[in-house]
């Protein structure tokens, strides 16, 4: 087949070389963007009178009928037409041989593919800013169910203090709002368009960009042509958003491991969303939490490929930036898929709030409770801490728990100590009365839940 590049050349490449030069196999997935790029483009050569009307007009047309049939899956992609800008090309070119060789009139590959992938890369990074929305209001709603669920806050996976389970889940919810609006940031930048830097200088025909970025609805054309078509550093900010979606989620999918064991015991995955054992009769496991902590890895990996792909490249355009588009589209597809599941997991987990509440006041979970209760009466807060710590290596030597010790023997630690003491030693009260601003109390955390439902009501 004569390439469309073929005039310089006496001899066709070969099988080998075309094989691994492709990129239709992939890139076919940016053909909608391609022949939106190329209306839009066909329609301004036109109003600038470098095509006629008439040829726009066929450009238009036979676009629109290889559109229909690339969404048939009547399209024959072809491997020697290399990509899919000349795939869409060559087709049209058939259909409507005088108009649509003027197509290319003004624009090269390297900056339709930019083009292509910004198209692309705005409509995925809202669908997944739409997904995080879905999986933070879940547990929003989930949040709401929980205000009284007491359960065990960690450190070093050690119980450290008692916290709502409400407060637990909007942990997350806040991770994601960032997560949201890095992605929205990273859309501003995305939002250029870099049709009309040609191969990379410009062109000397009398083109309107602006036109262009009004009709494919650009905030703002790229204002140097080399940088156009040199940089993917969009979606290298991208993919980098979707790695750190990809660990908080993992972080998520963690703790749904480990919560779901026998030796935790705080949740229940309902069977749909878990998996058996090939040998173990007993086993249910949590296979898809363990996969989206798995997937990560795979993400991390897309943000490395790109990053090393990209680096050292010397300007503007050079062939290895074809490659961009293997680890984009896995990070994307990677990062949707597991906000769709997770969220649609969540509405299948039952919390096992008795046992919550049962670990949570385990541990002398409360001890730091009892140093802030002496501070409150005047012992300085190291003295407190010290005092505690050694009611704590009683307690541990004697087999007793904190608010069994009776009132003398407290007072044999400190004479700070009365009666009250055994308020702040109460599970309820501890958490409600941590009402310093973001602390667990159900006060706080019910303004948290206002300020995020806004948050979320908005875009
Ligand atoms: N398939 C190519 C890519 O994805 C399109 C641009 C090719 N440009 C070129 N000068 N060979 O990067």
């Amino acid at each position: 087949m004569k390439k469309l590049w073929g005039g310089r050349f006496t001899q066709g490449a070969a099988k080998s070389v075309e094989a691994f030069t492709e990129s239709i196999s992939f890139d076919k997935r940016l053909a909608f963007y391609d022949i939106a790029g190329s209306t839009a483009h066909a329609k301004m050569l036109a109003k600038q009178g470098i095509i006629t009307q008439k040829e726009a007009k066929e450009i238009v047309a036979g676009l629109n009928q290889i559109a229909k049939q690339i969404a048939s899956g009547t399209f024959d992609f072809k491997v020697e037409l290399e990509d899919i800008h000349m795939n869409i090309e060559s087709a049209l070119t058939e259909i409507y041989p005088d108009s649509g060789r003027k197509l290319h009139t003004a624009r090269s590959r390297n900056d339709q593919v930019a083009l292509d992938i910004r198209l692309y890369l705005r409509d995925e990074a809202k669908h997944i800013i739409e997904k995080i929305k879905h999986f933070q209001n879940t547990l929003m709603d989930i949040s709401e169910g929980h205000l009284n669920t007491i359960m065990p806050g960690y450190t070093h996976l050690q119980r450290a203090q008692p916290v709502i389970l409400s407060h637990h889940l909007l942990a997350y919810v806040e991770m994601f709002q960032r997560d949201r609006e890095r992605l929205n940031d990273c859309l501003k930048r995305i939002n250029t368009l870099p049709l009309g830097a040609c191969a990379m200088s410009g062109t000397t025909l009398n083109i309107d960009r602006d036109y262009v970025a009004k009709e494919l609805k650009f905030a703002r054309i790229s204002e140097n042509s080399m940088d156009a078509v040199s940089d993917r550093d969009f979606v290298i900010e991208f993919i980098s958003n979707c790695s750190i979606i990809m660990m908080h989620l993992s972080r998520v999918a963690e703790e749904l491991v480990l919560w779901s064991t026998g030796e935790f015991s705080f949740i229940e995955i309902s069977d749909a969303y878990t998996t058996g054992s090939s040998i173990m009769p007993q086993k249910k496991n949590p296979d898809v939490a363990e996969l989206i902590r798995g997937k990560t890895g795979r993400v991390y990996g897309a943000l490395m490929s790109i990053l090393t792909i990209m680096k050292a490249l010397p300007l503007t355009y050079n062939r290895d930036m074809q490659e961009d588009k293997i680890p984009l589209f896995d990070a994307c597809d990677t990062a949707s898929a597991s906000l769709t599941i997770i969220t649609e997991m969540f509405h299948h987990i039952n919390f096992n709030a008795t046992r919550l509440r049962e670990t949570a006041g385990s541990g002398f979970s409360l001890a730091t409770d009892l140093a802030e209760y002496l501070v409150k009466k005047g012992v300085p807060f190291r003295a407190a801490h010290e005092i505690t710590g050694n009611i704590v290596k009683h307690c541990l030597q004697n087999g007793e728990t904190l608010e069994k010790i009776p009132l003398n023997a407290f007072k044999s630690f400190s004479e700070s100590i009365e009666e009250d003491v055994y308020k702040c030693l109460n599970l309820d009260n501890a958490v409600n009365n941590k009402n310093s601003k973001g602390g667990t109390s159900t006060i706080e955390v019910k303004k948290q839940i206002v300020r995020l439902r806004n948050l979320l009501r908005k875009k």
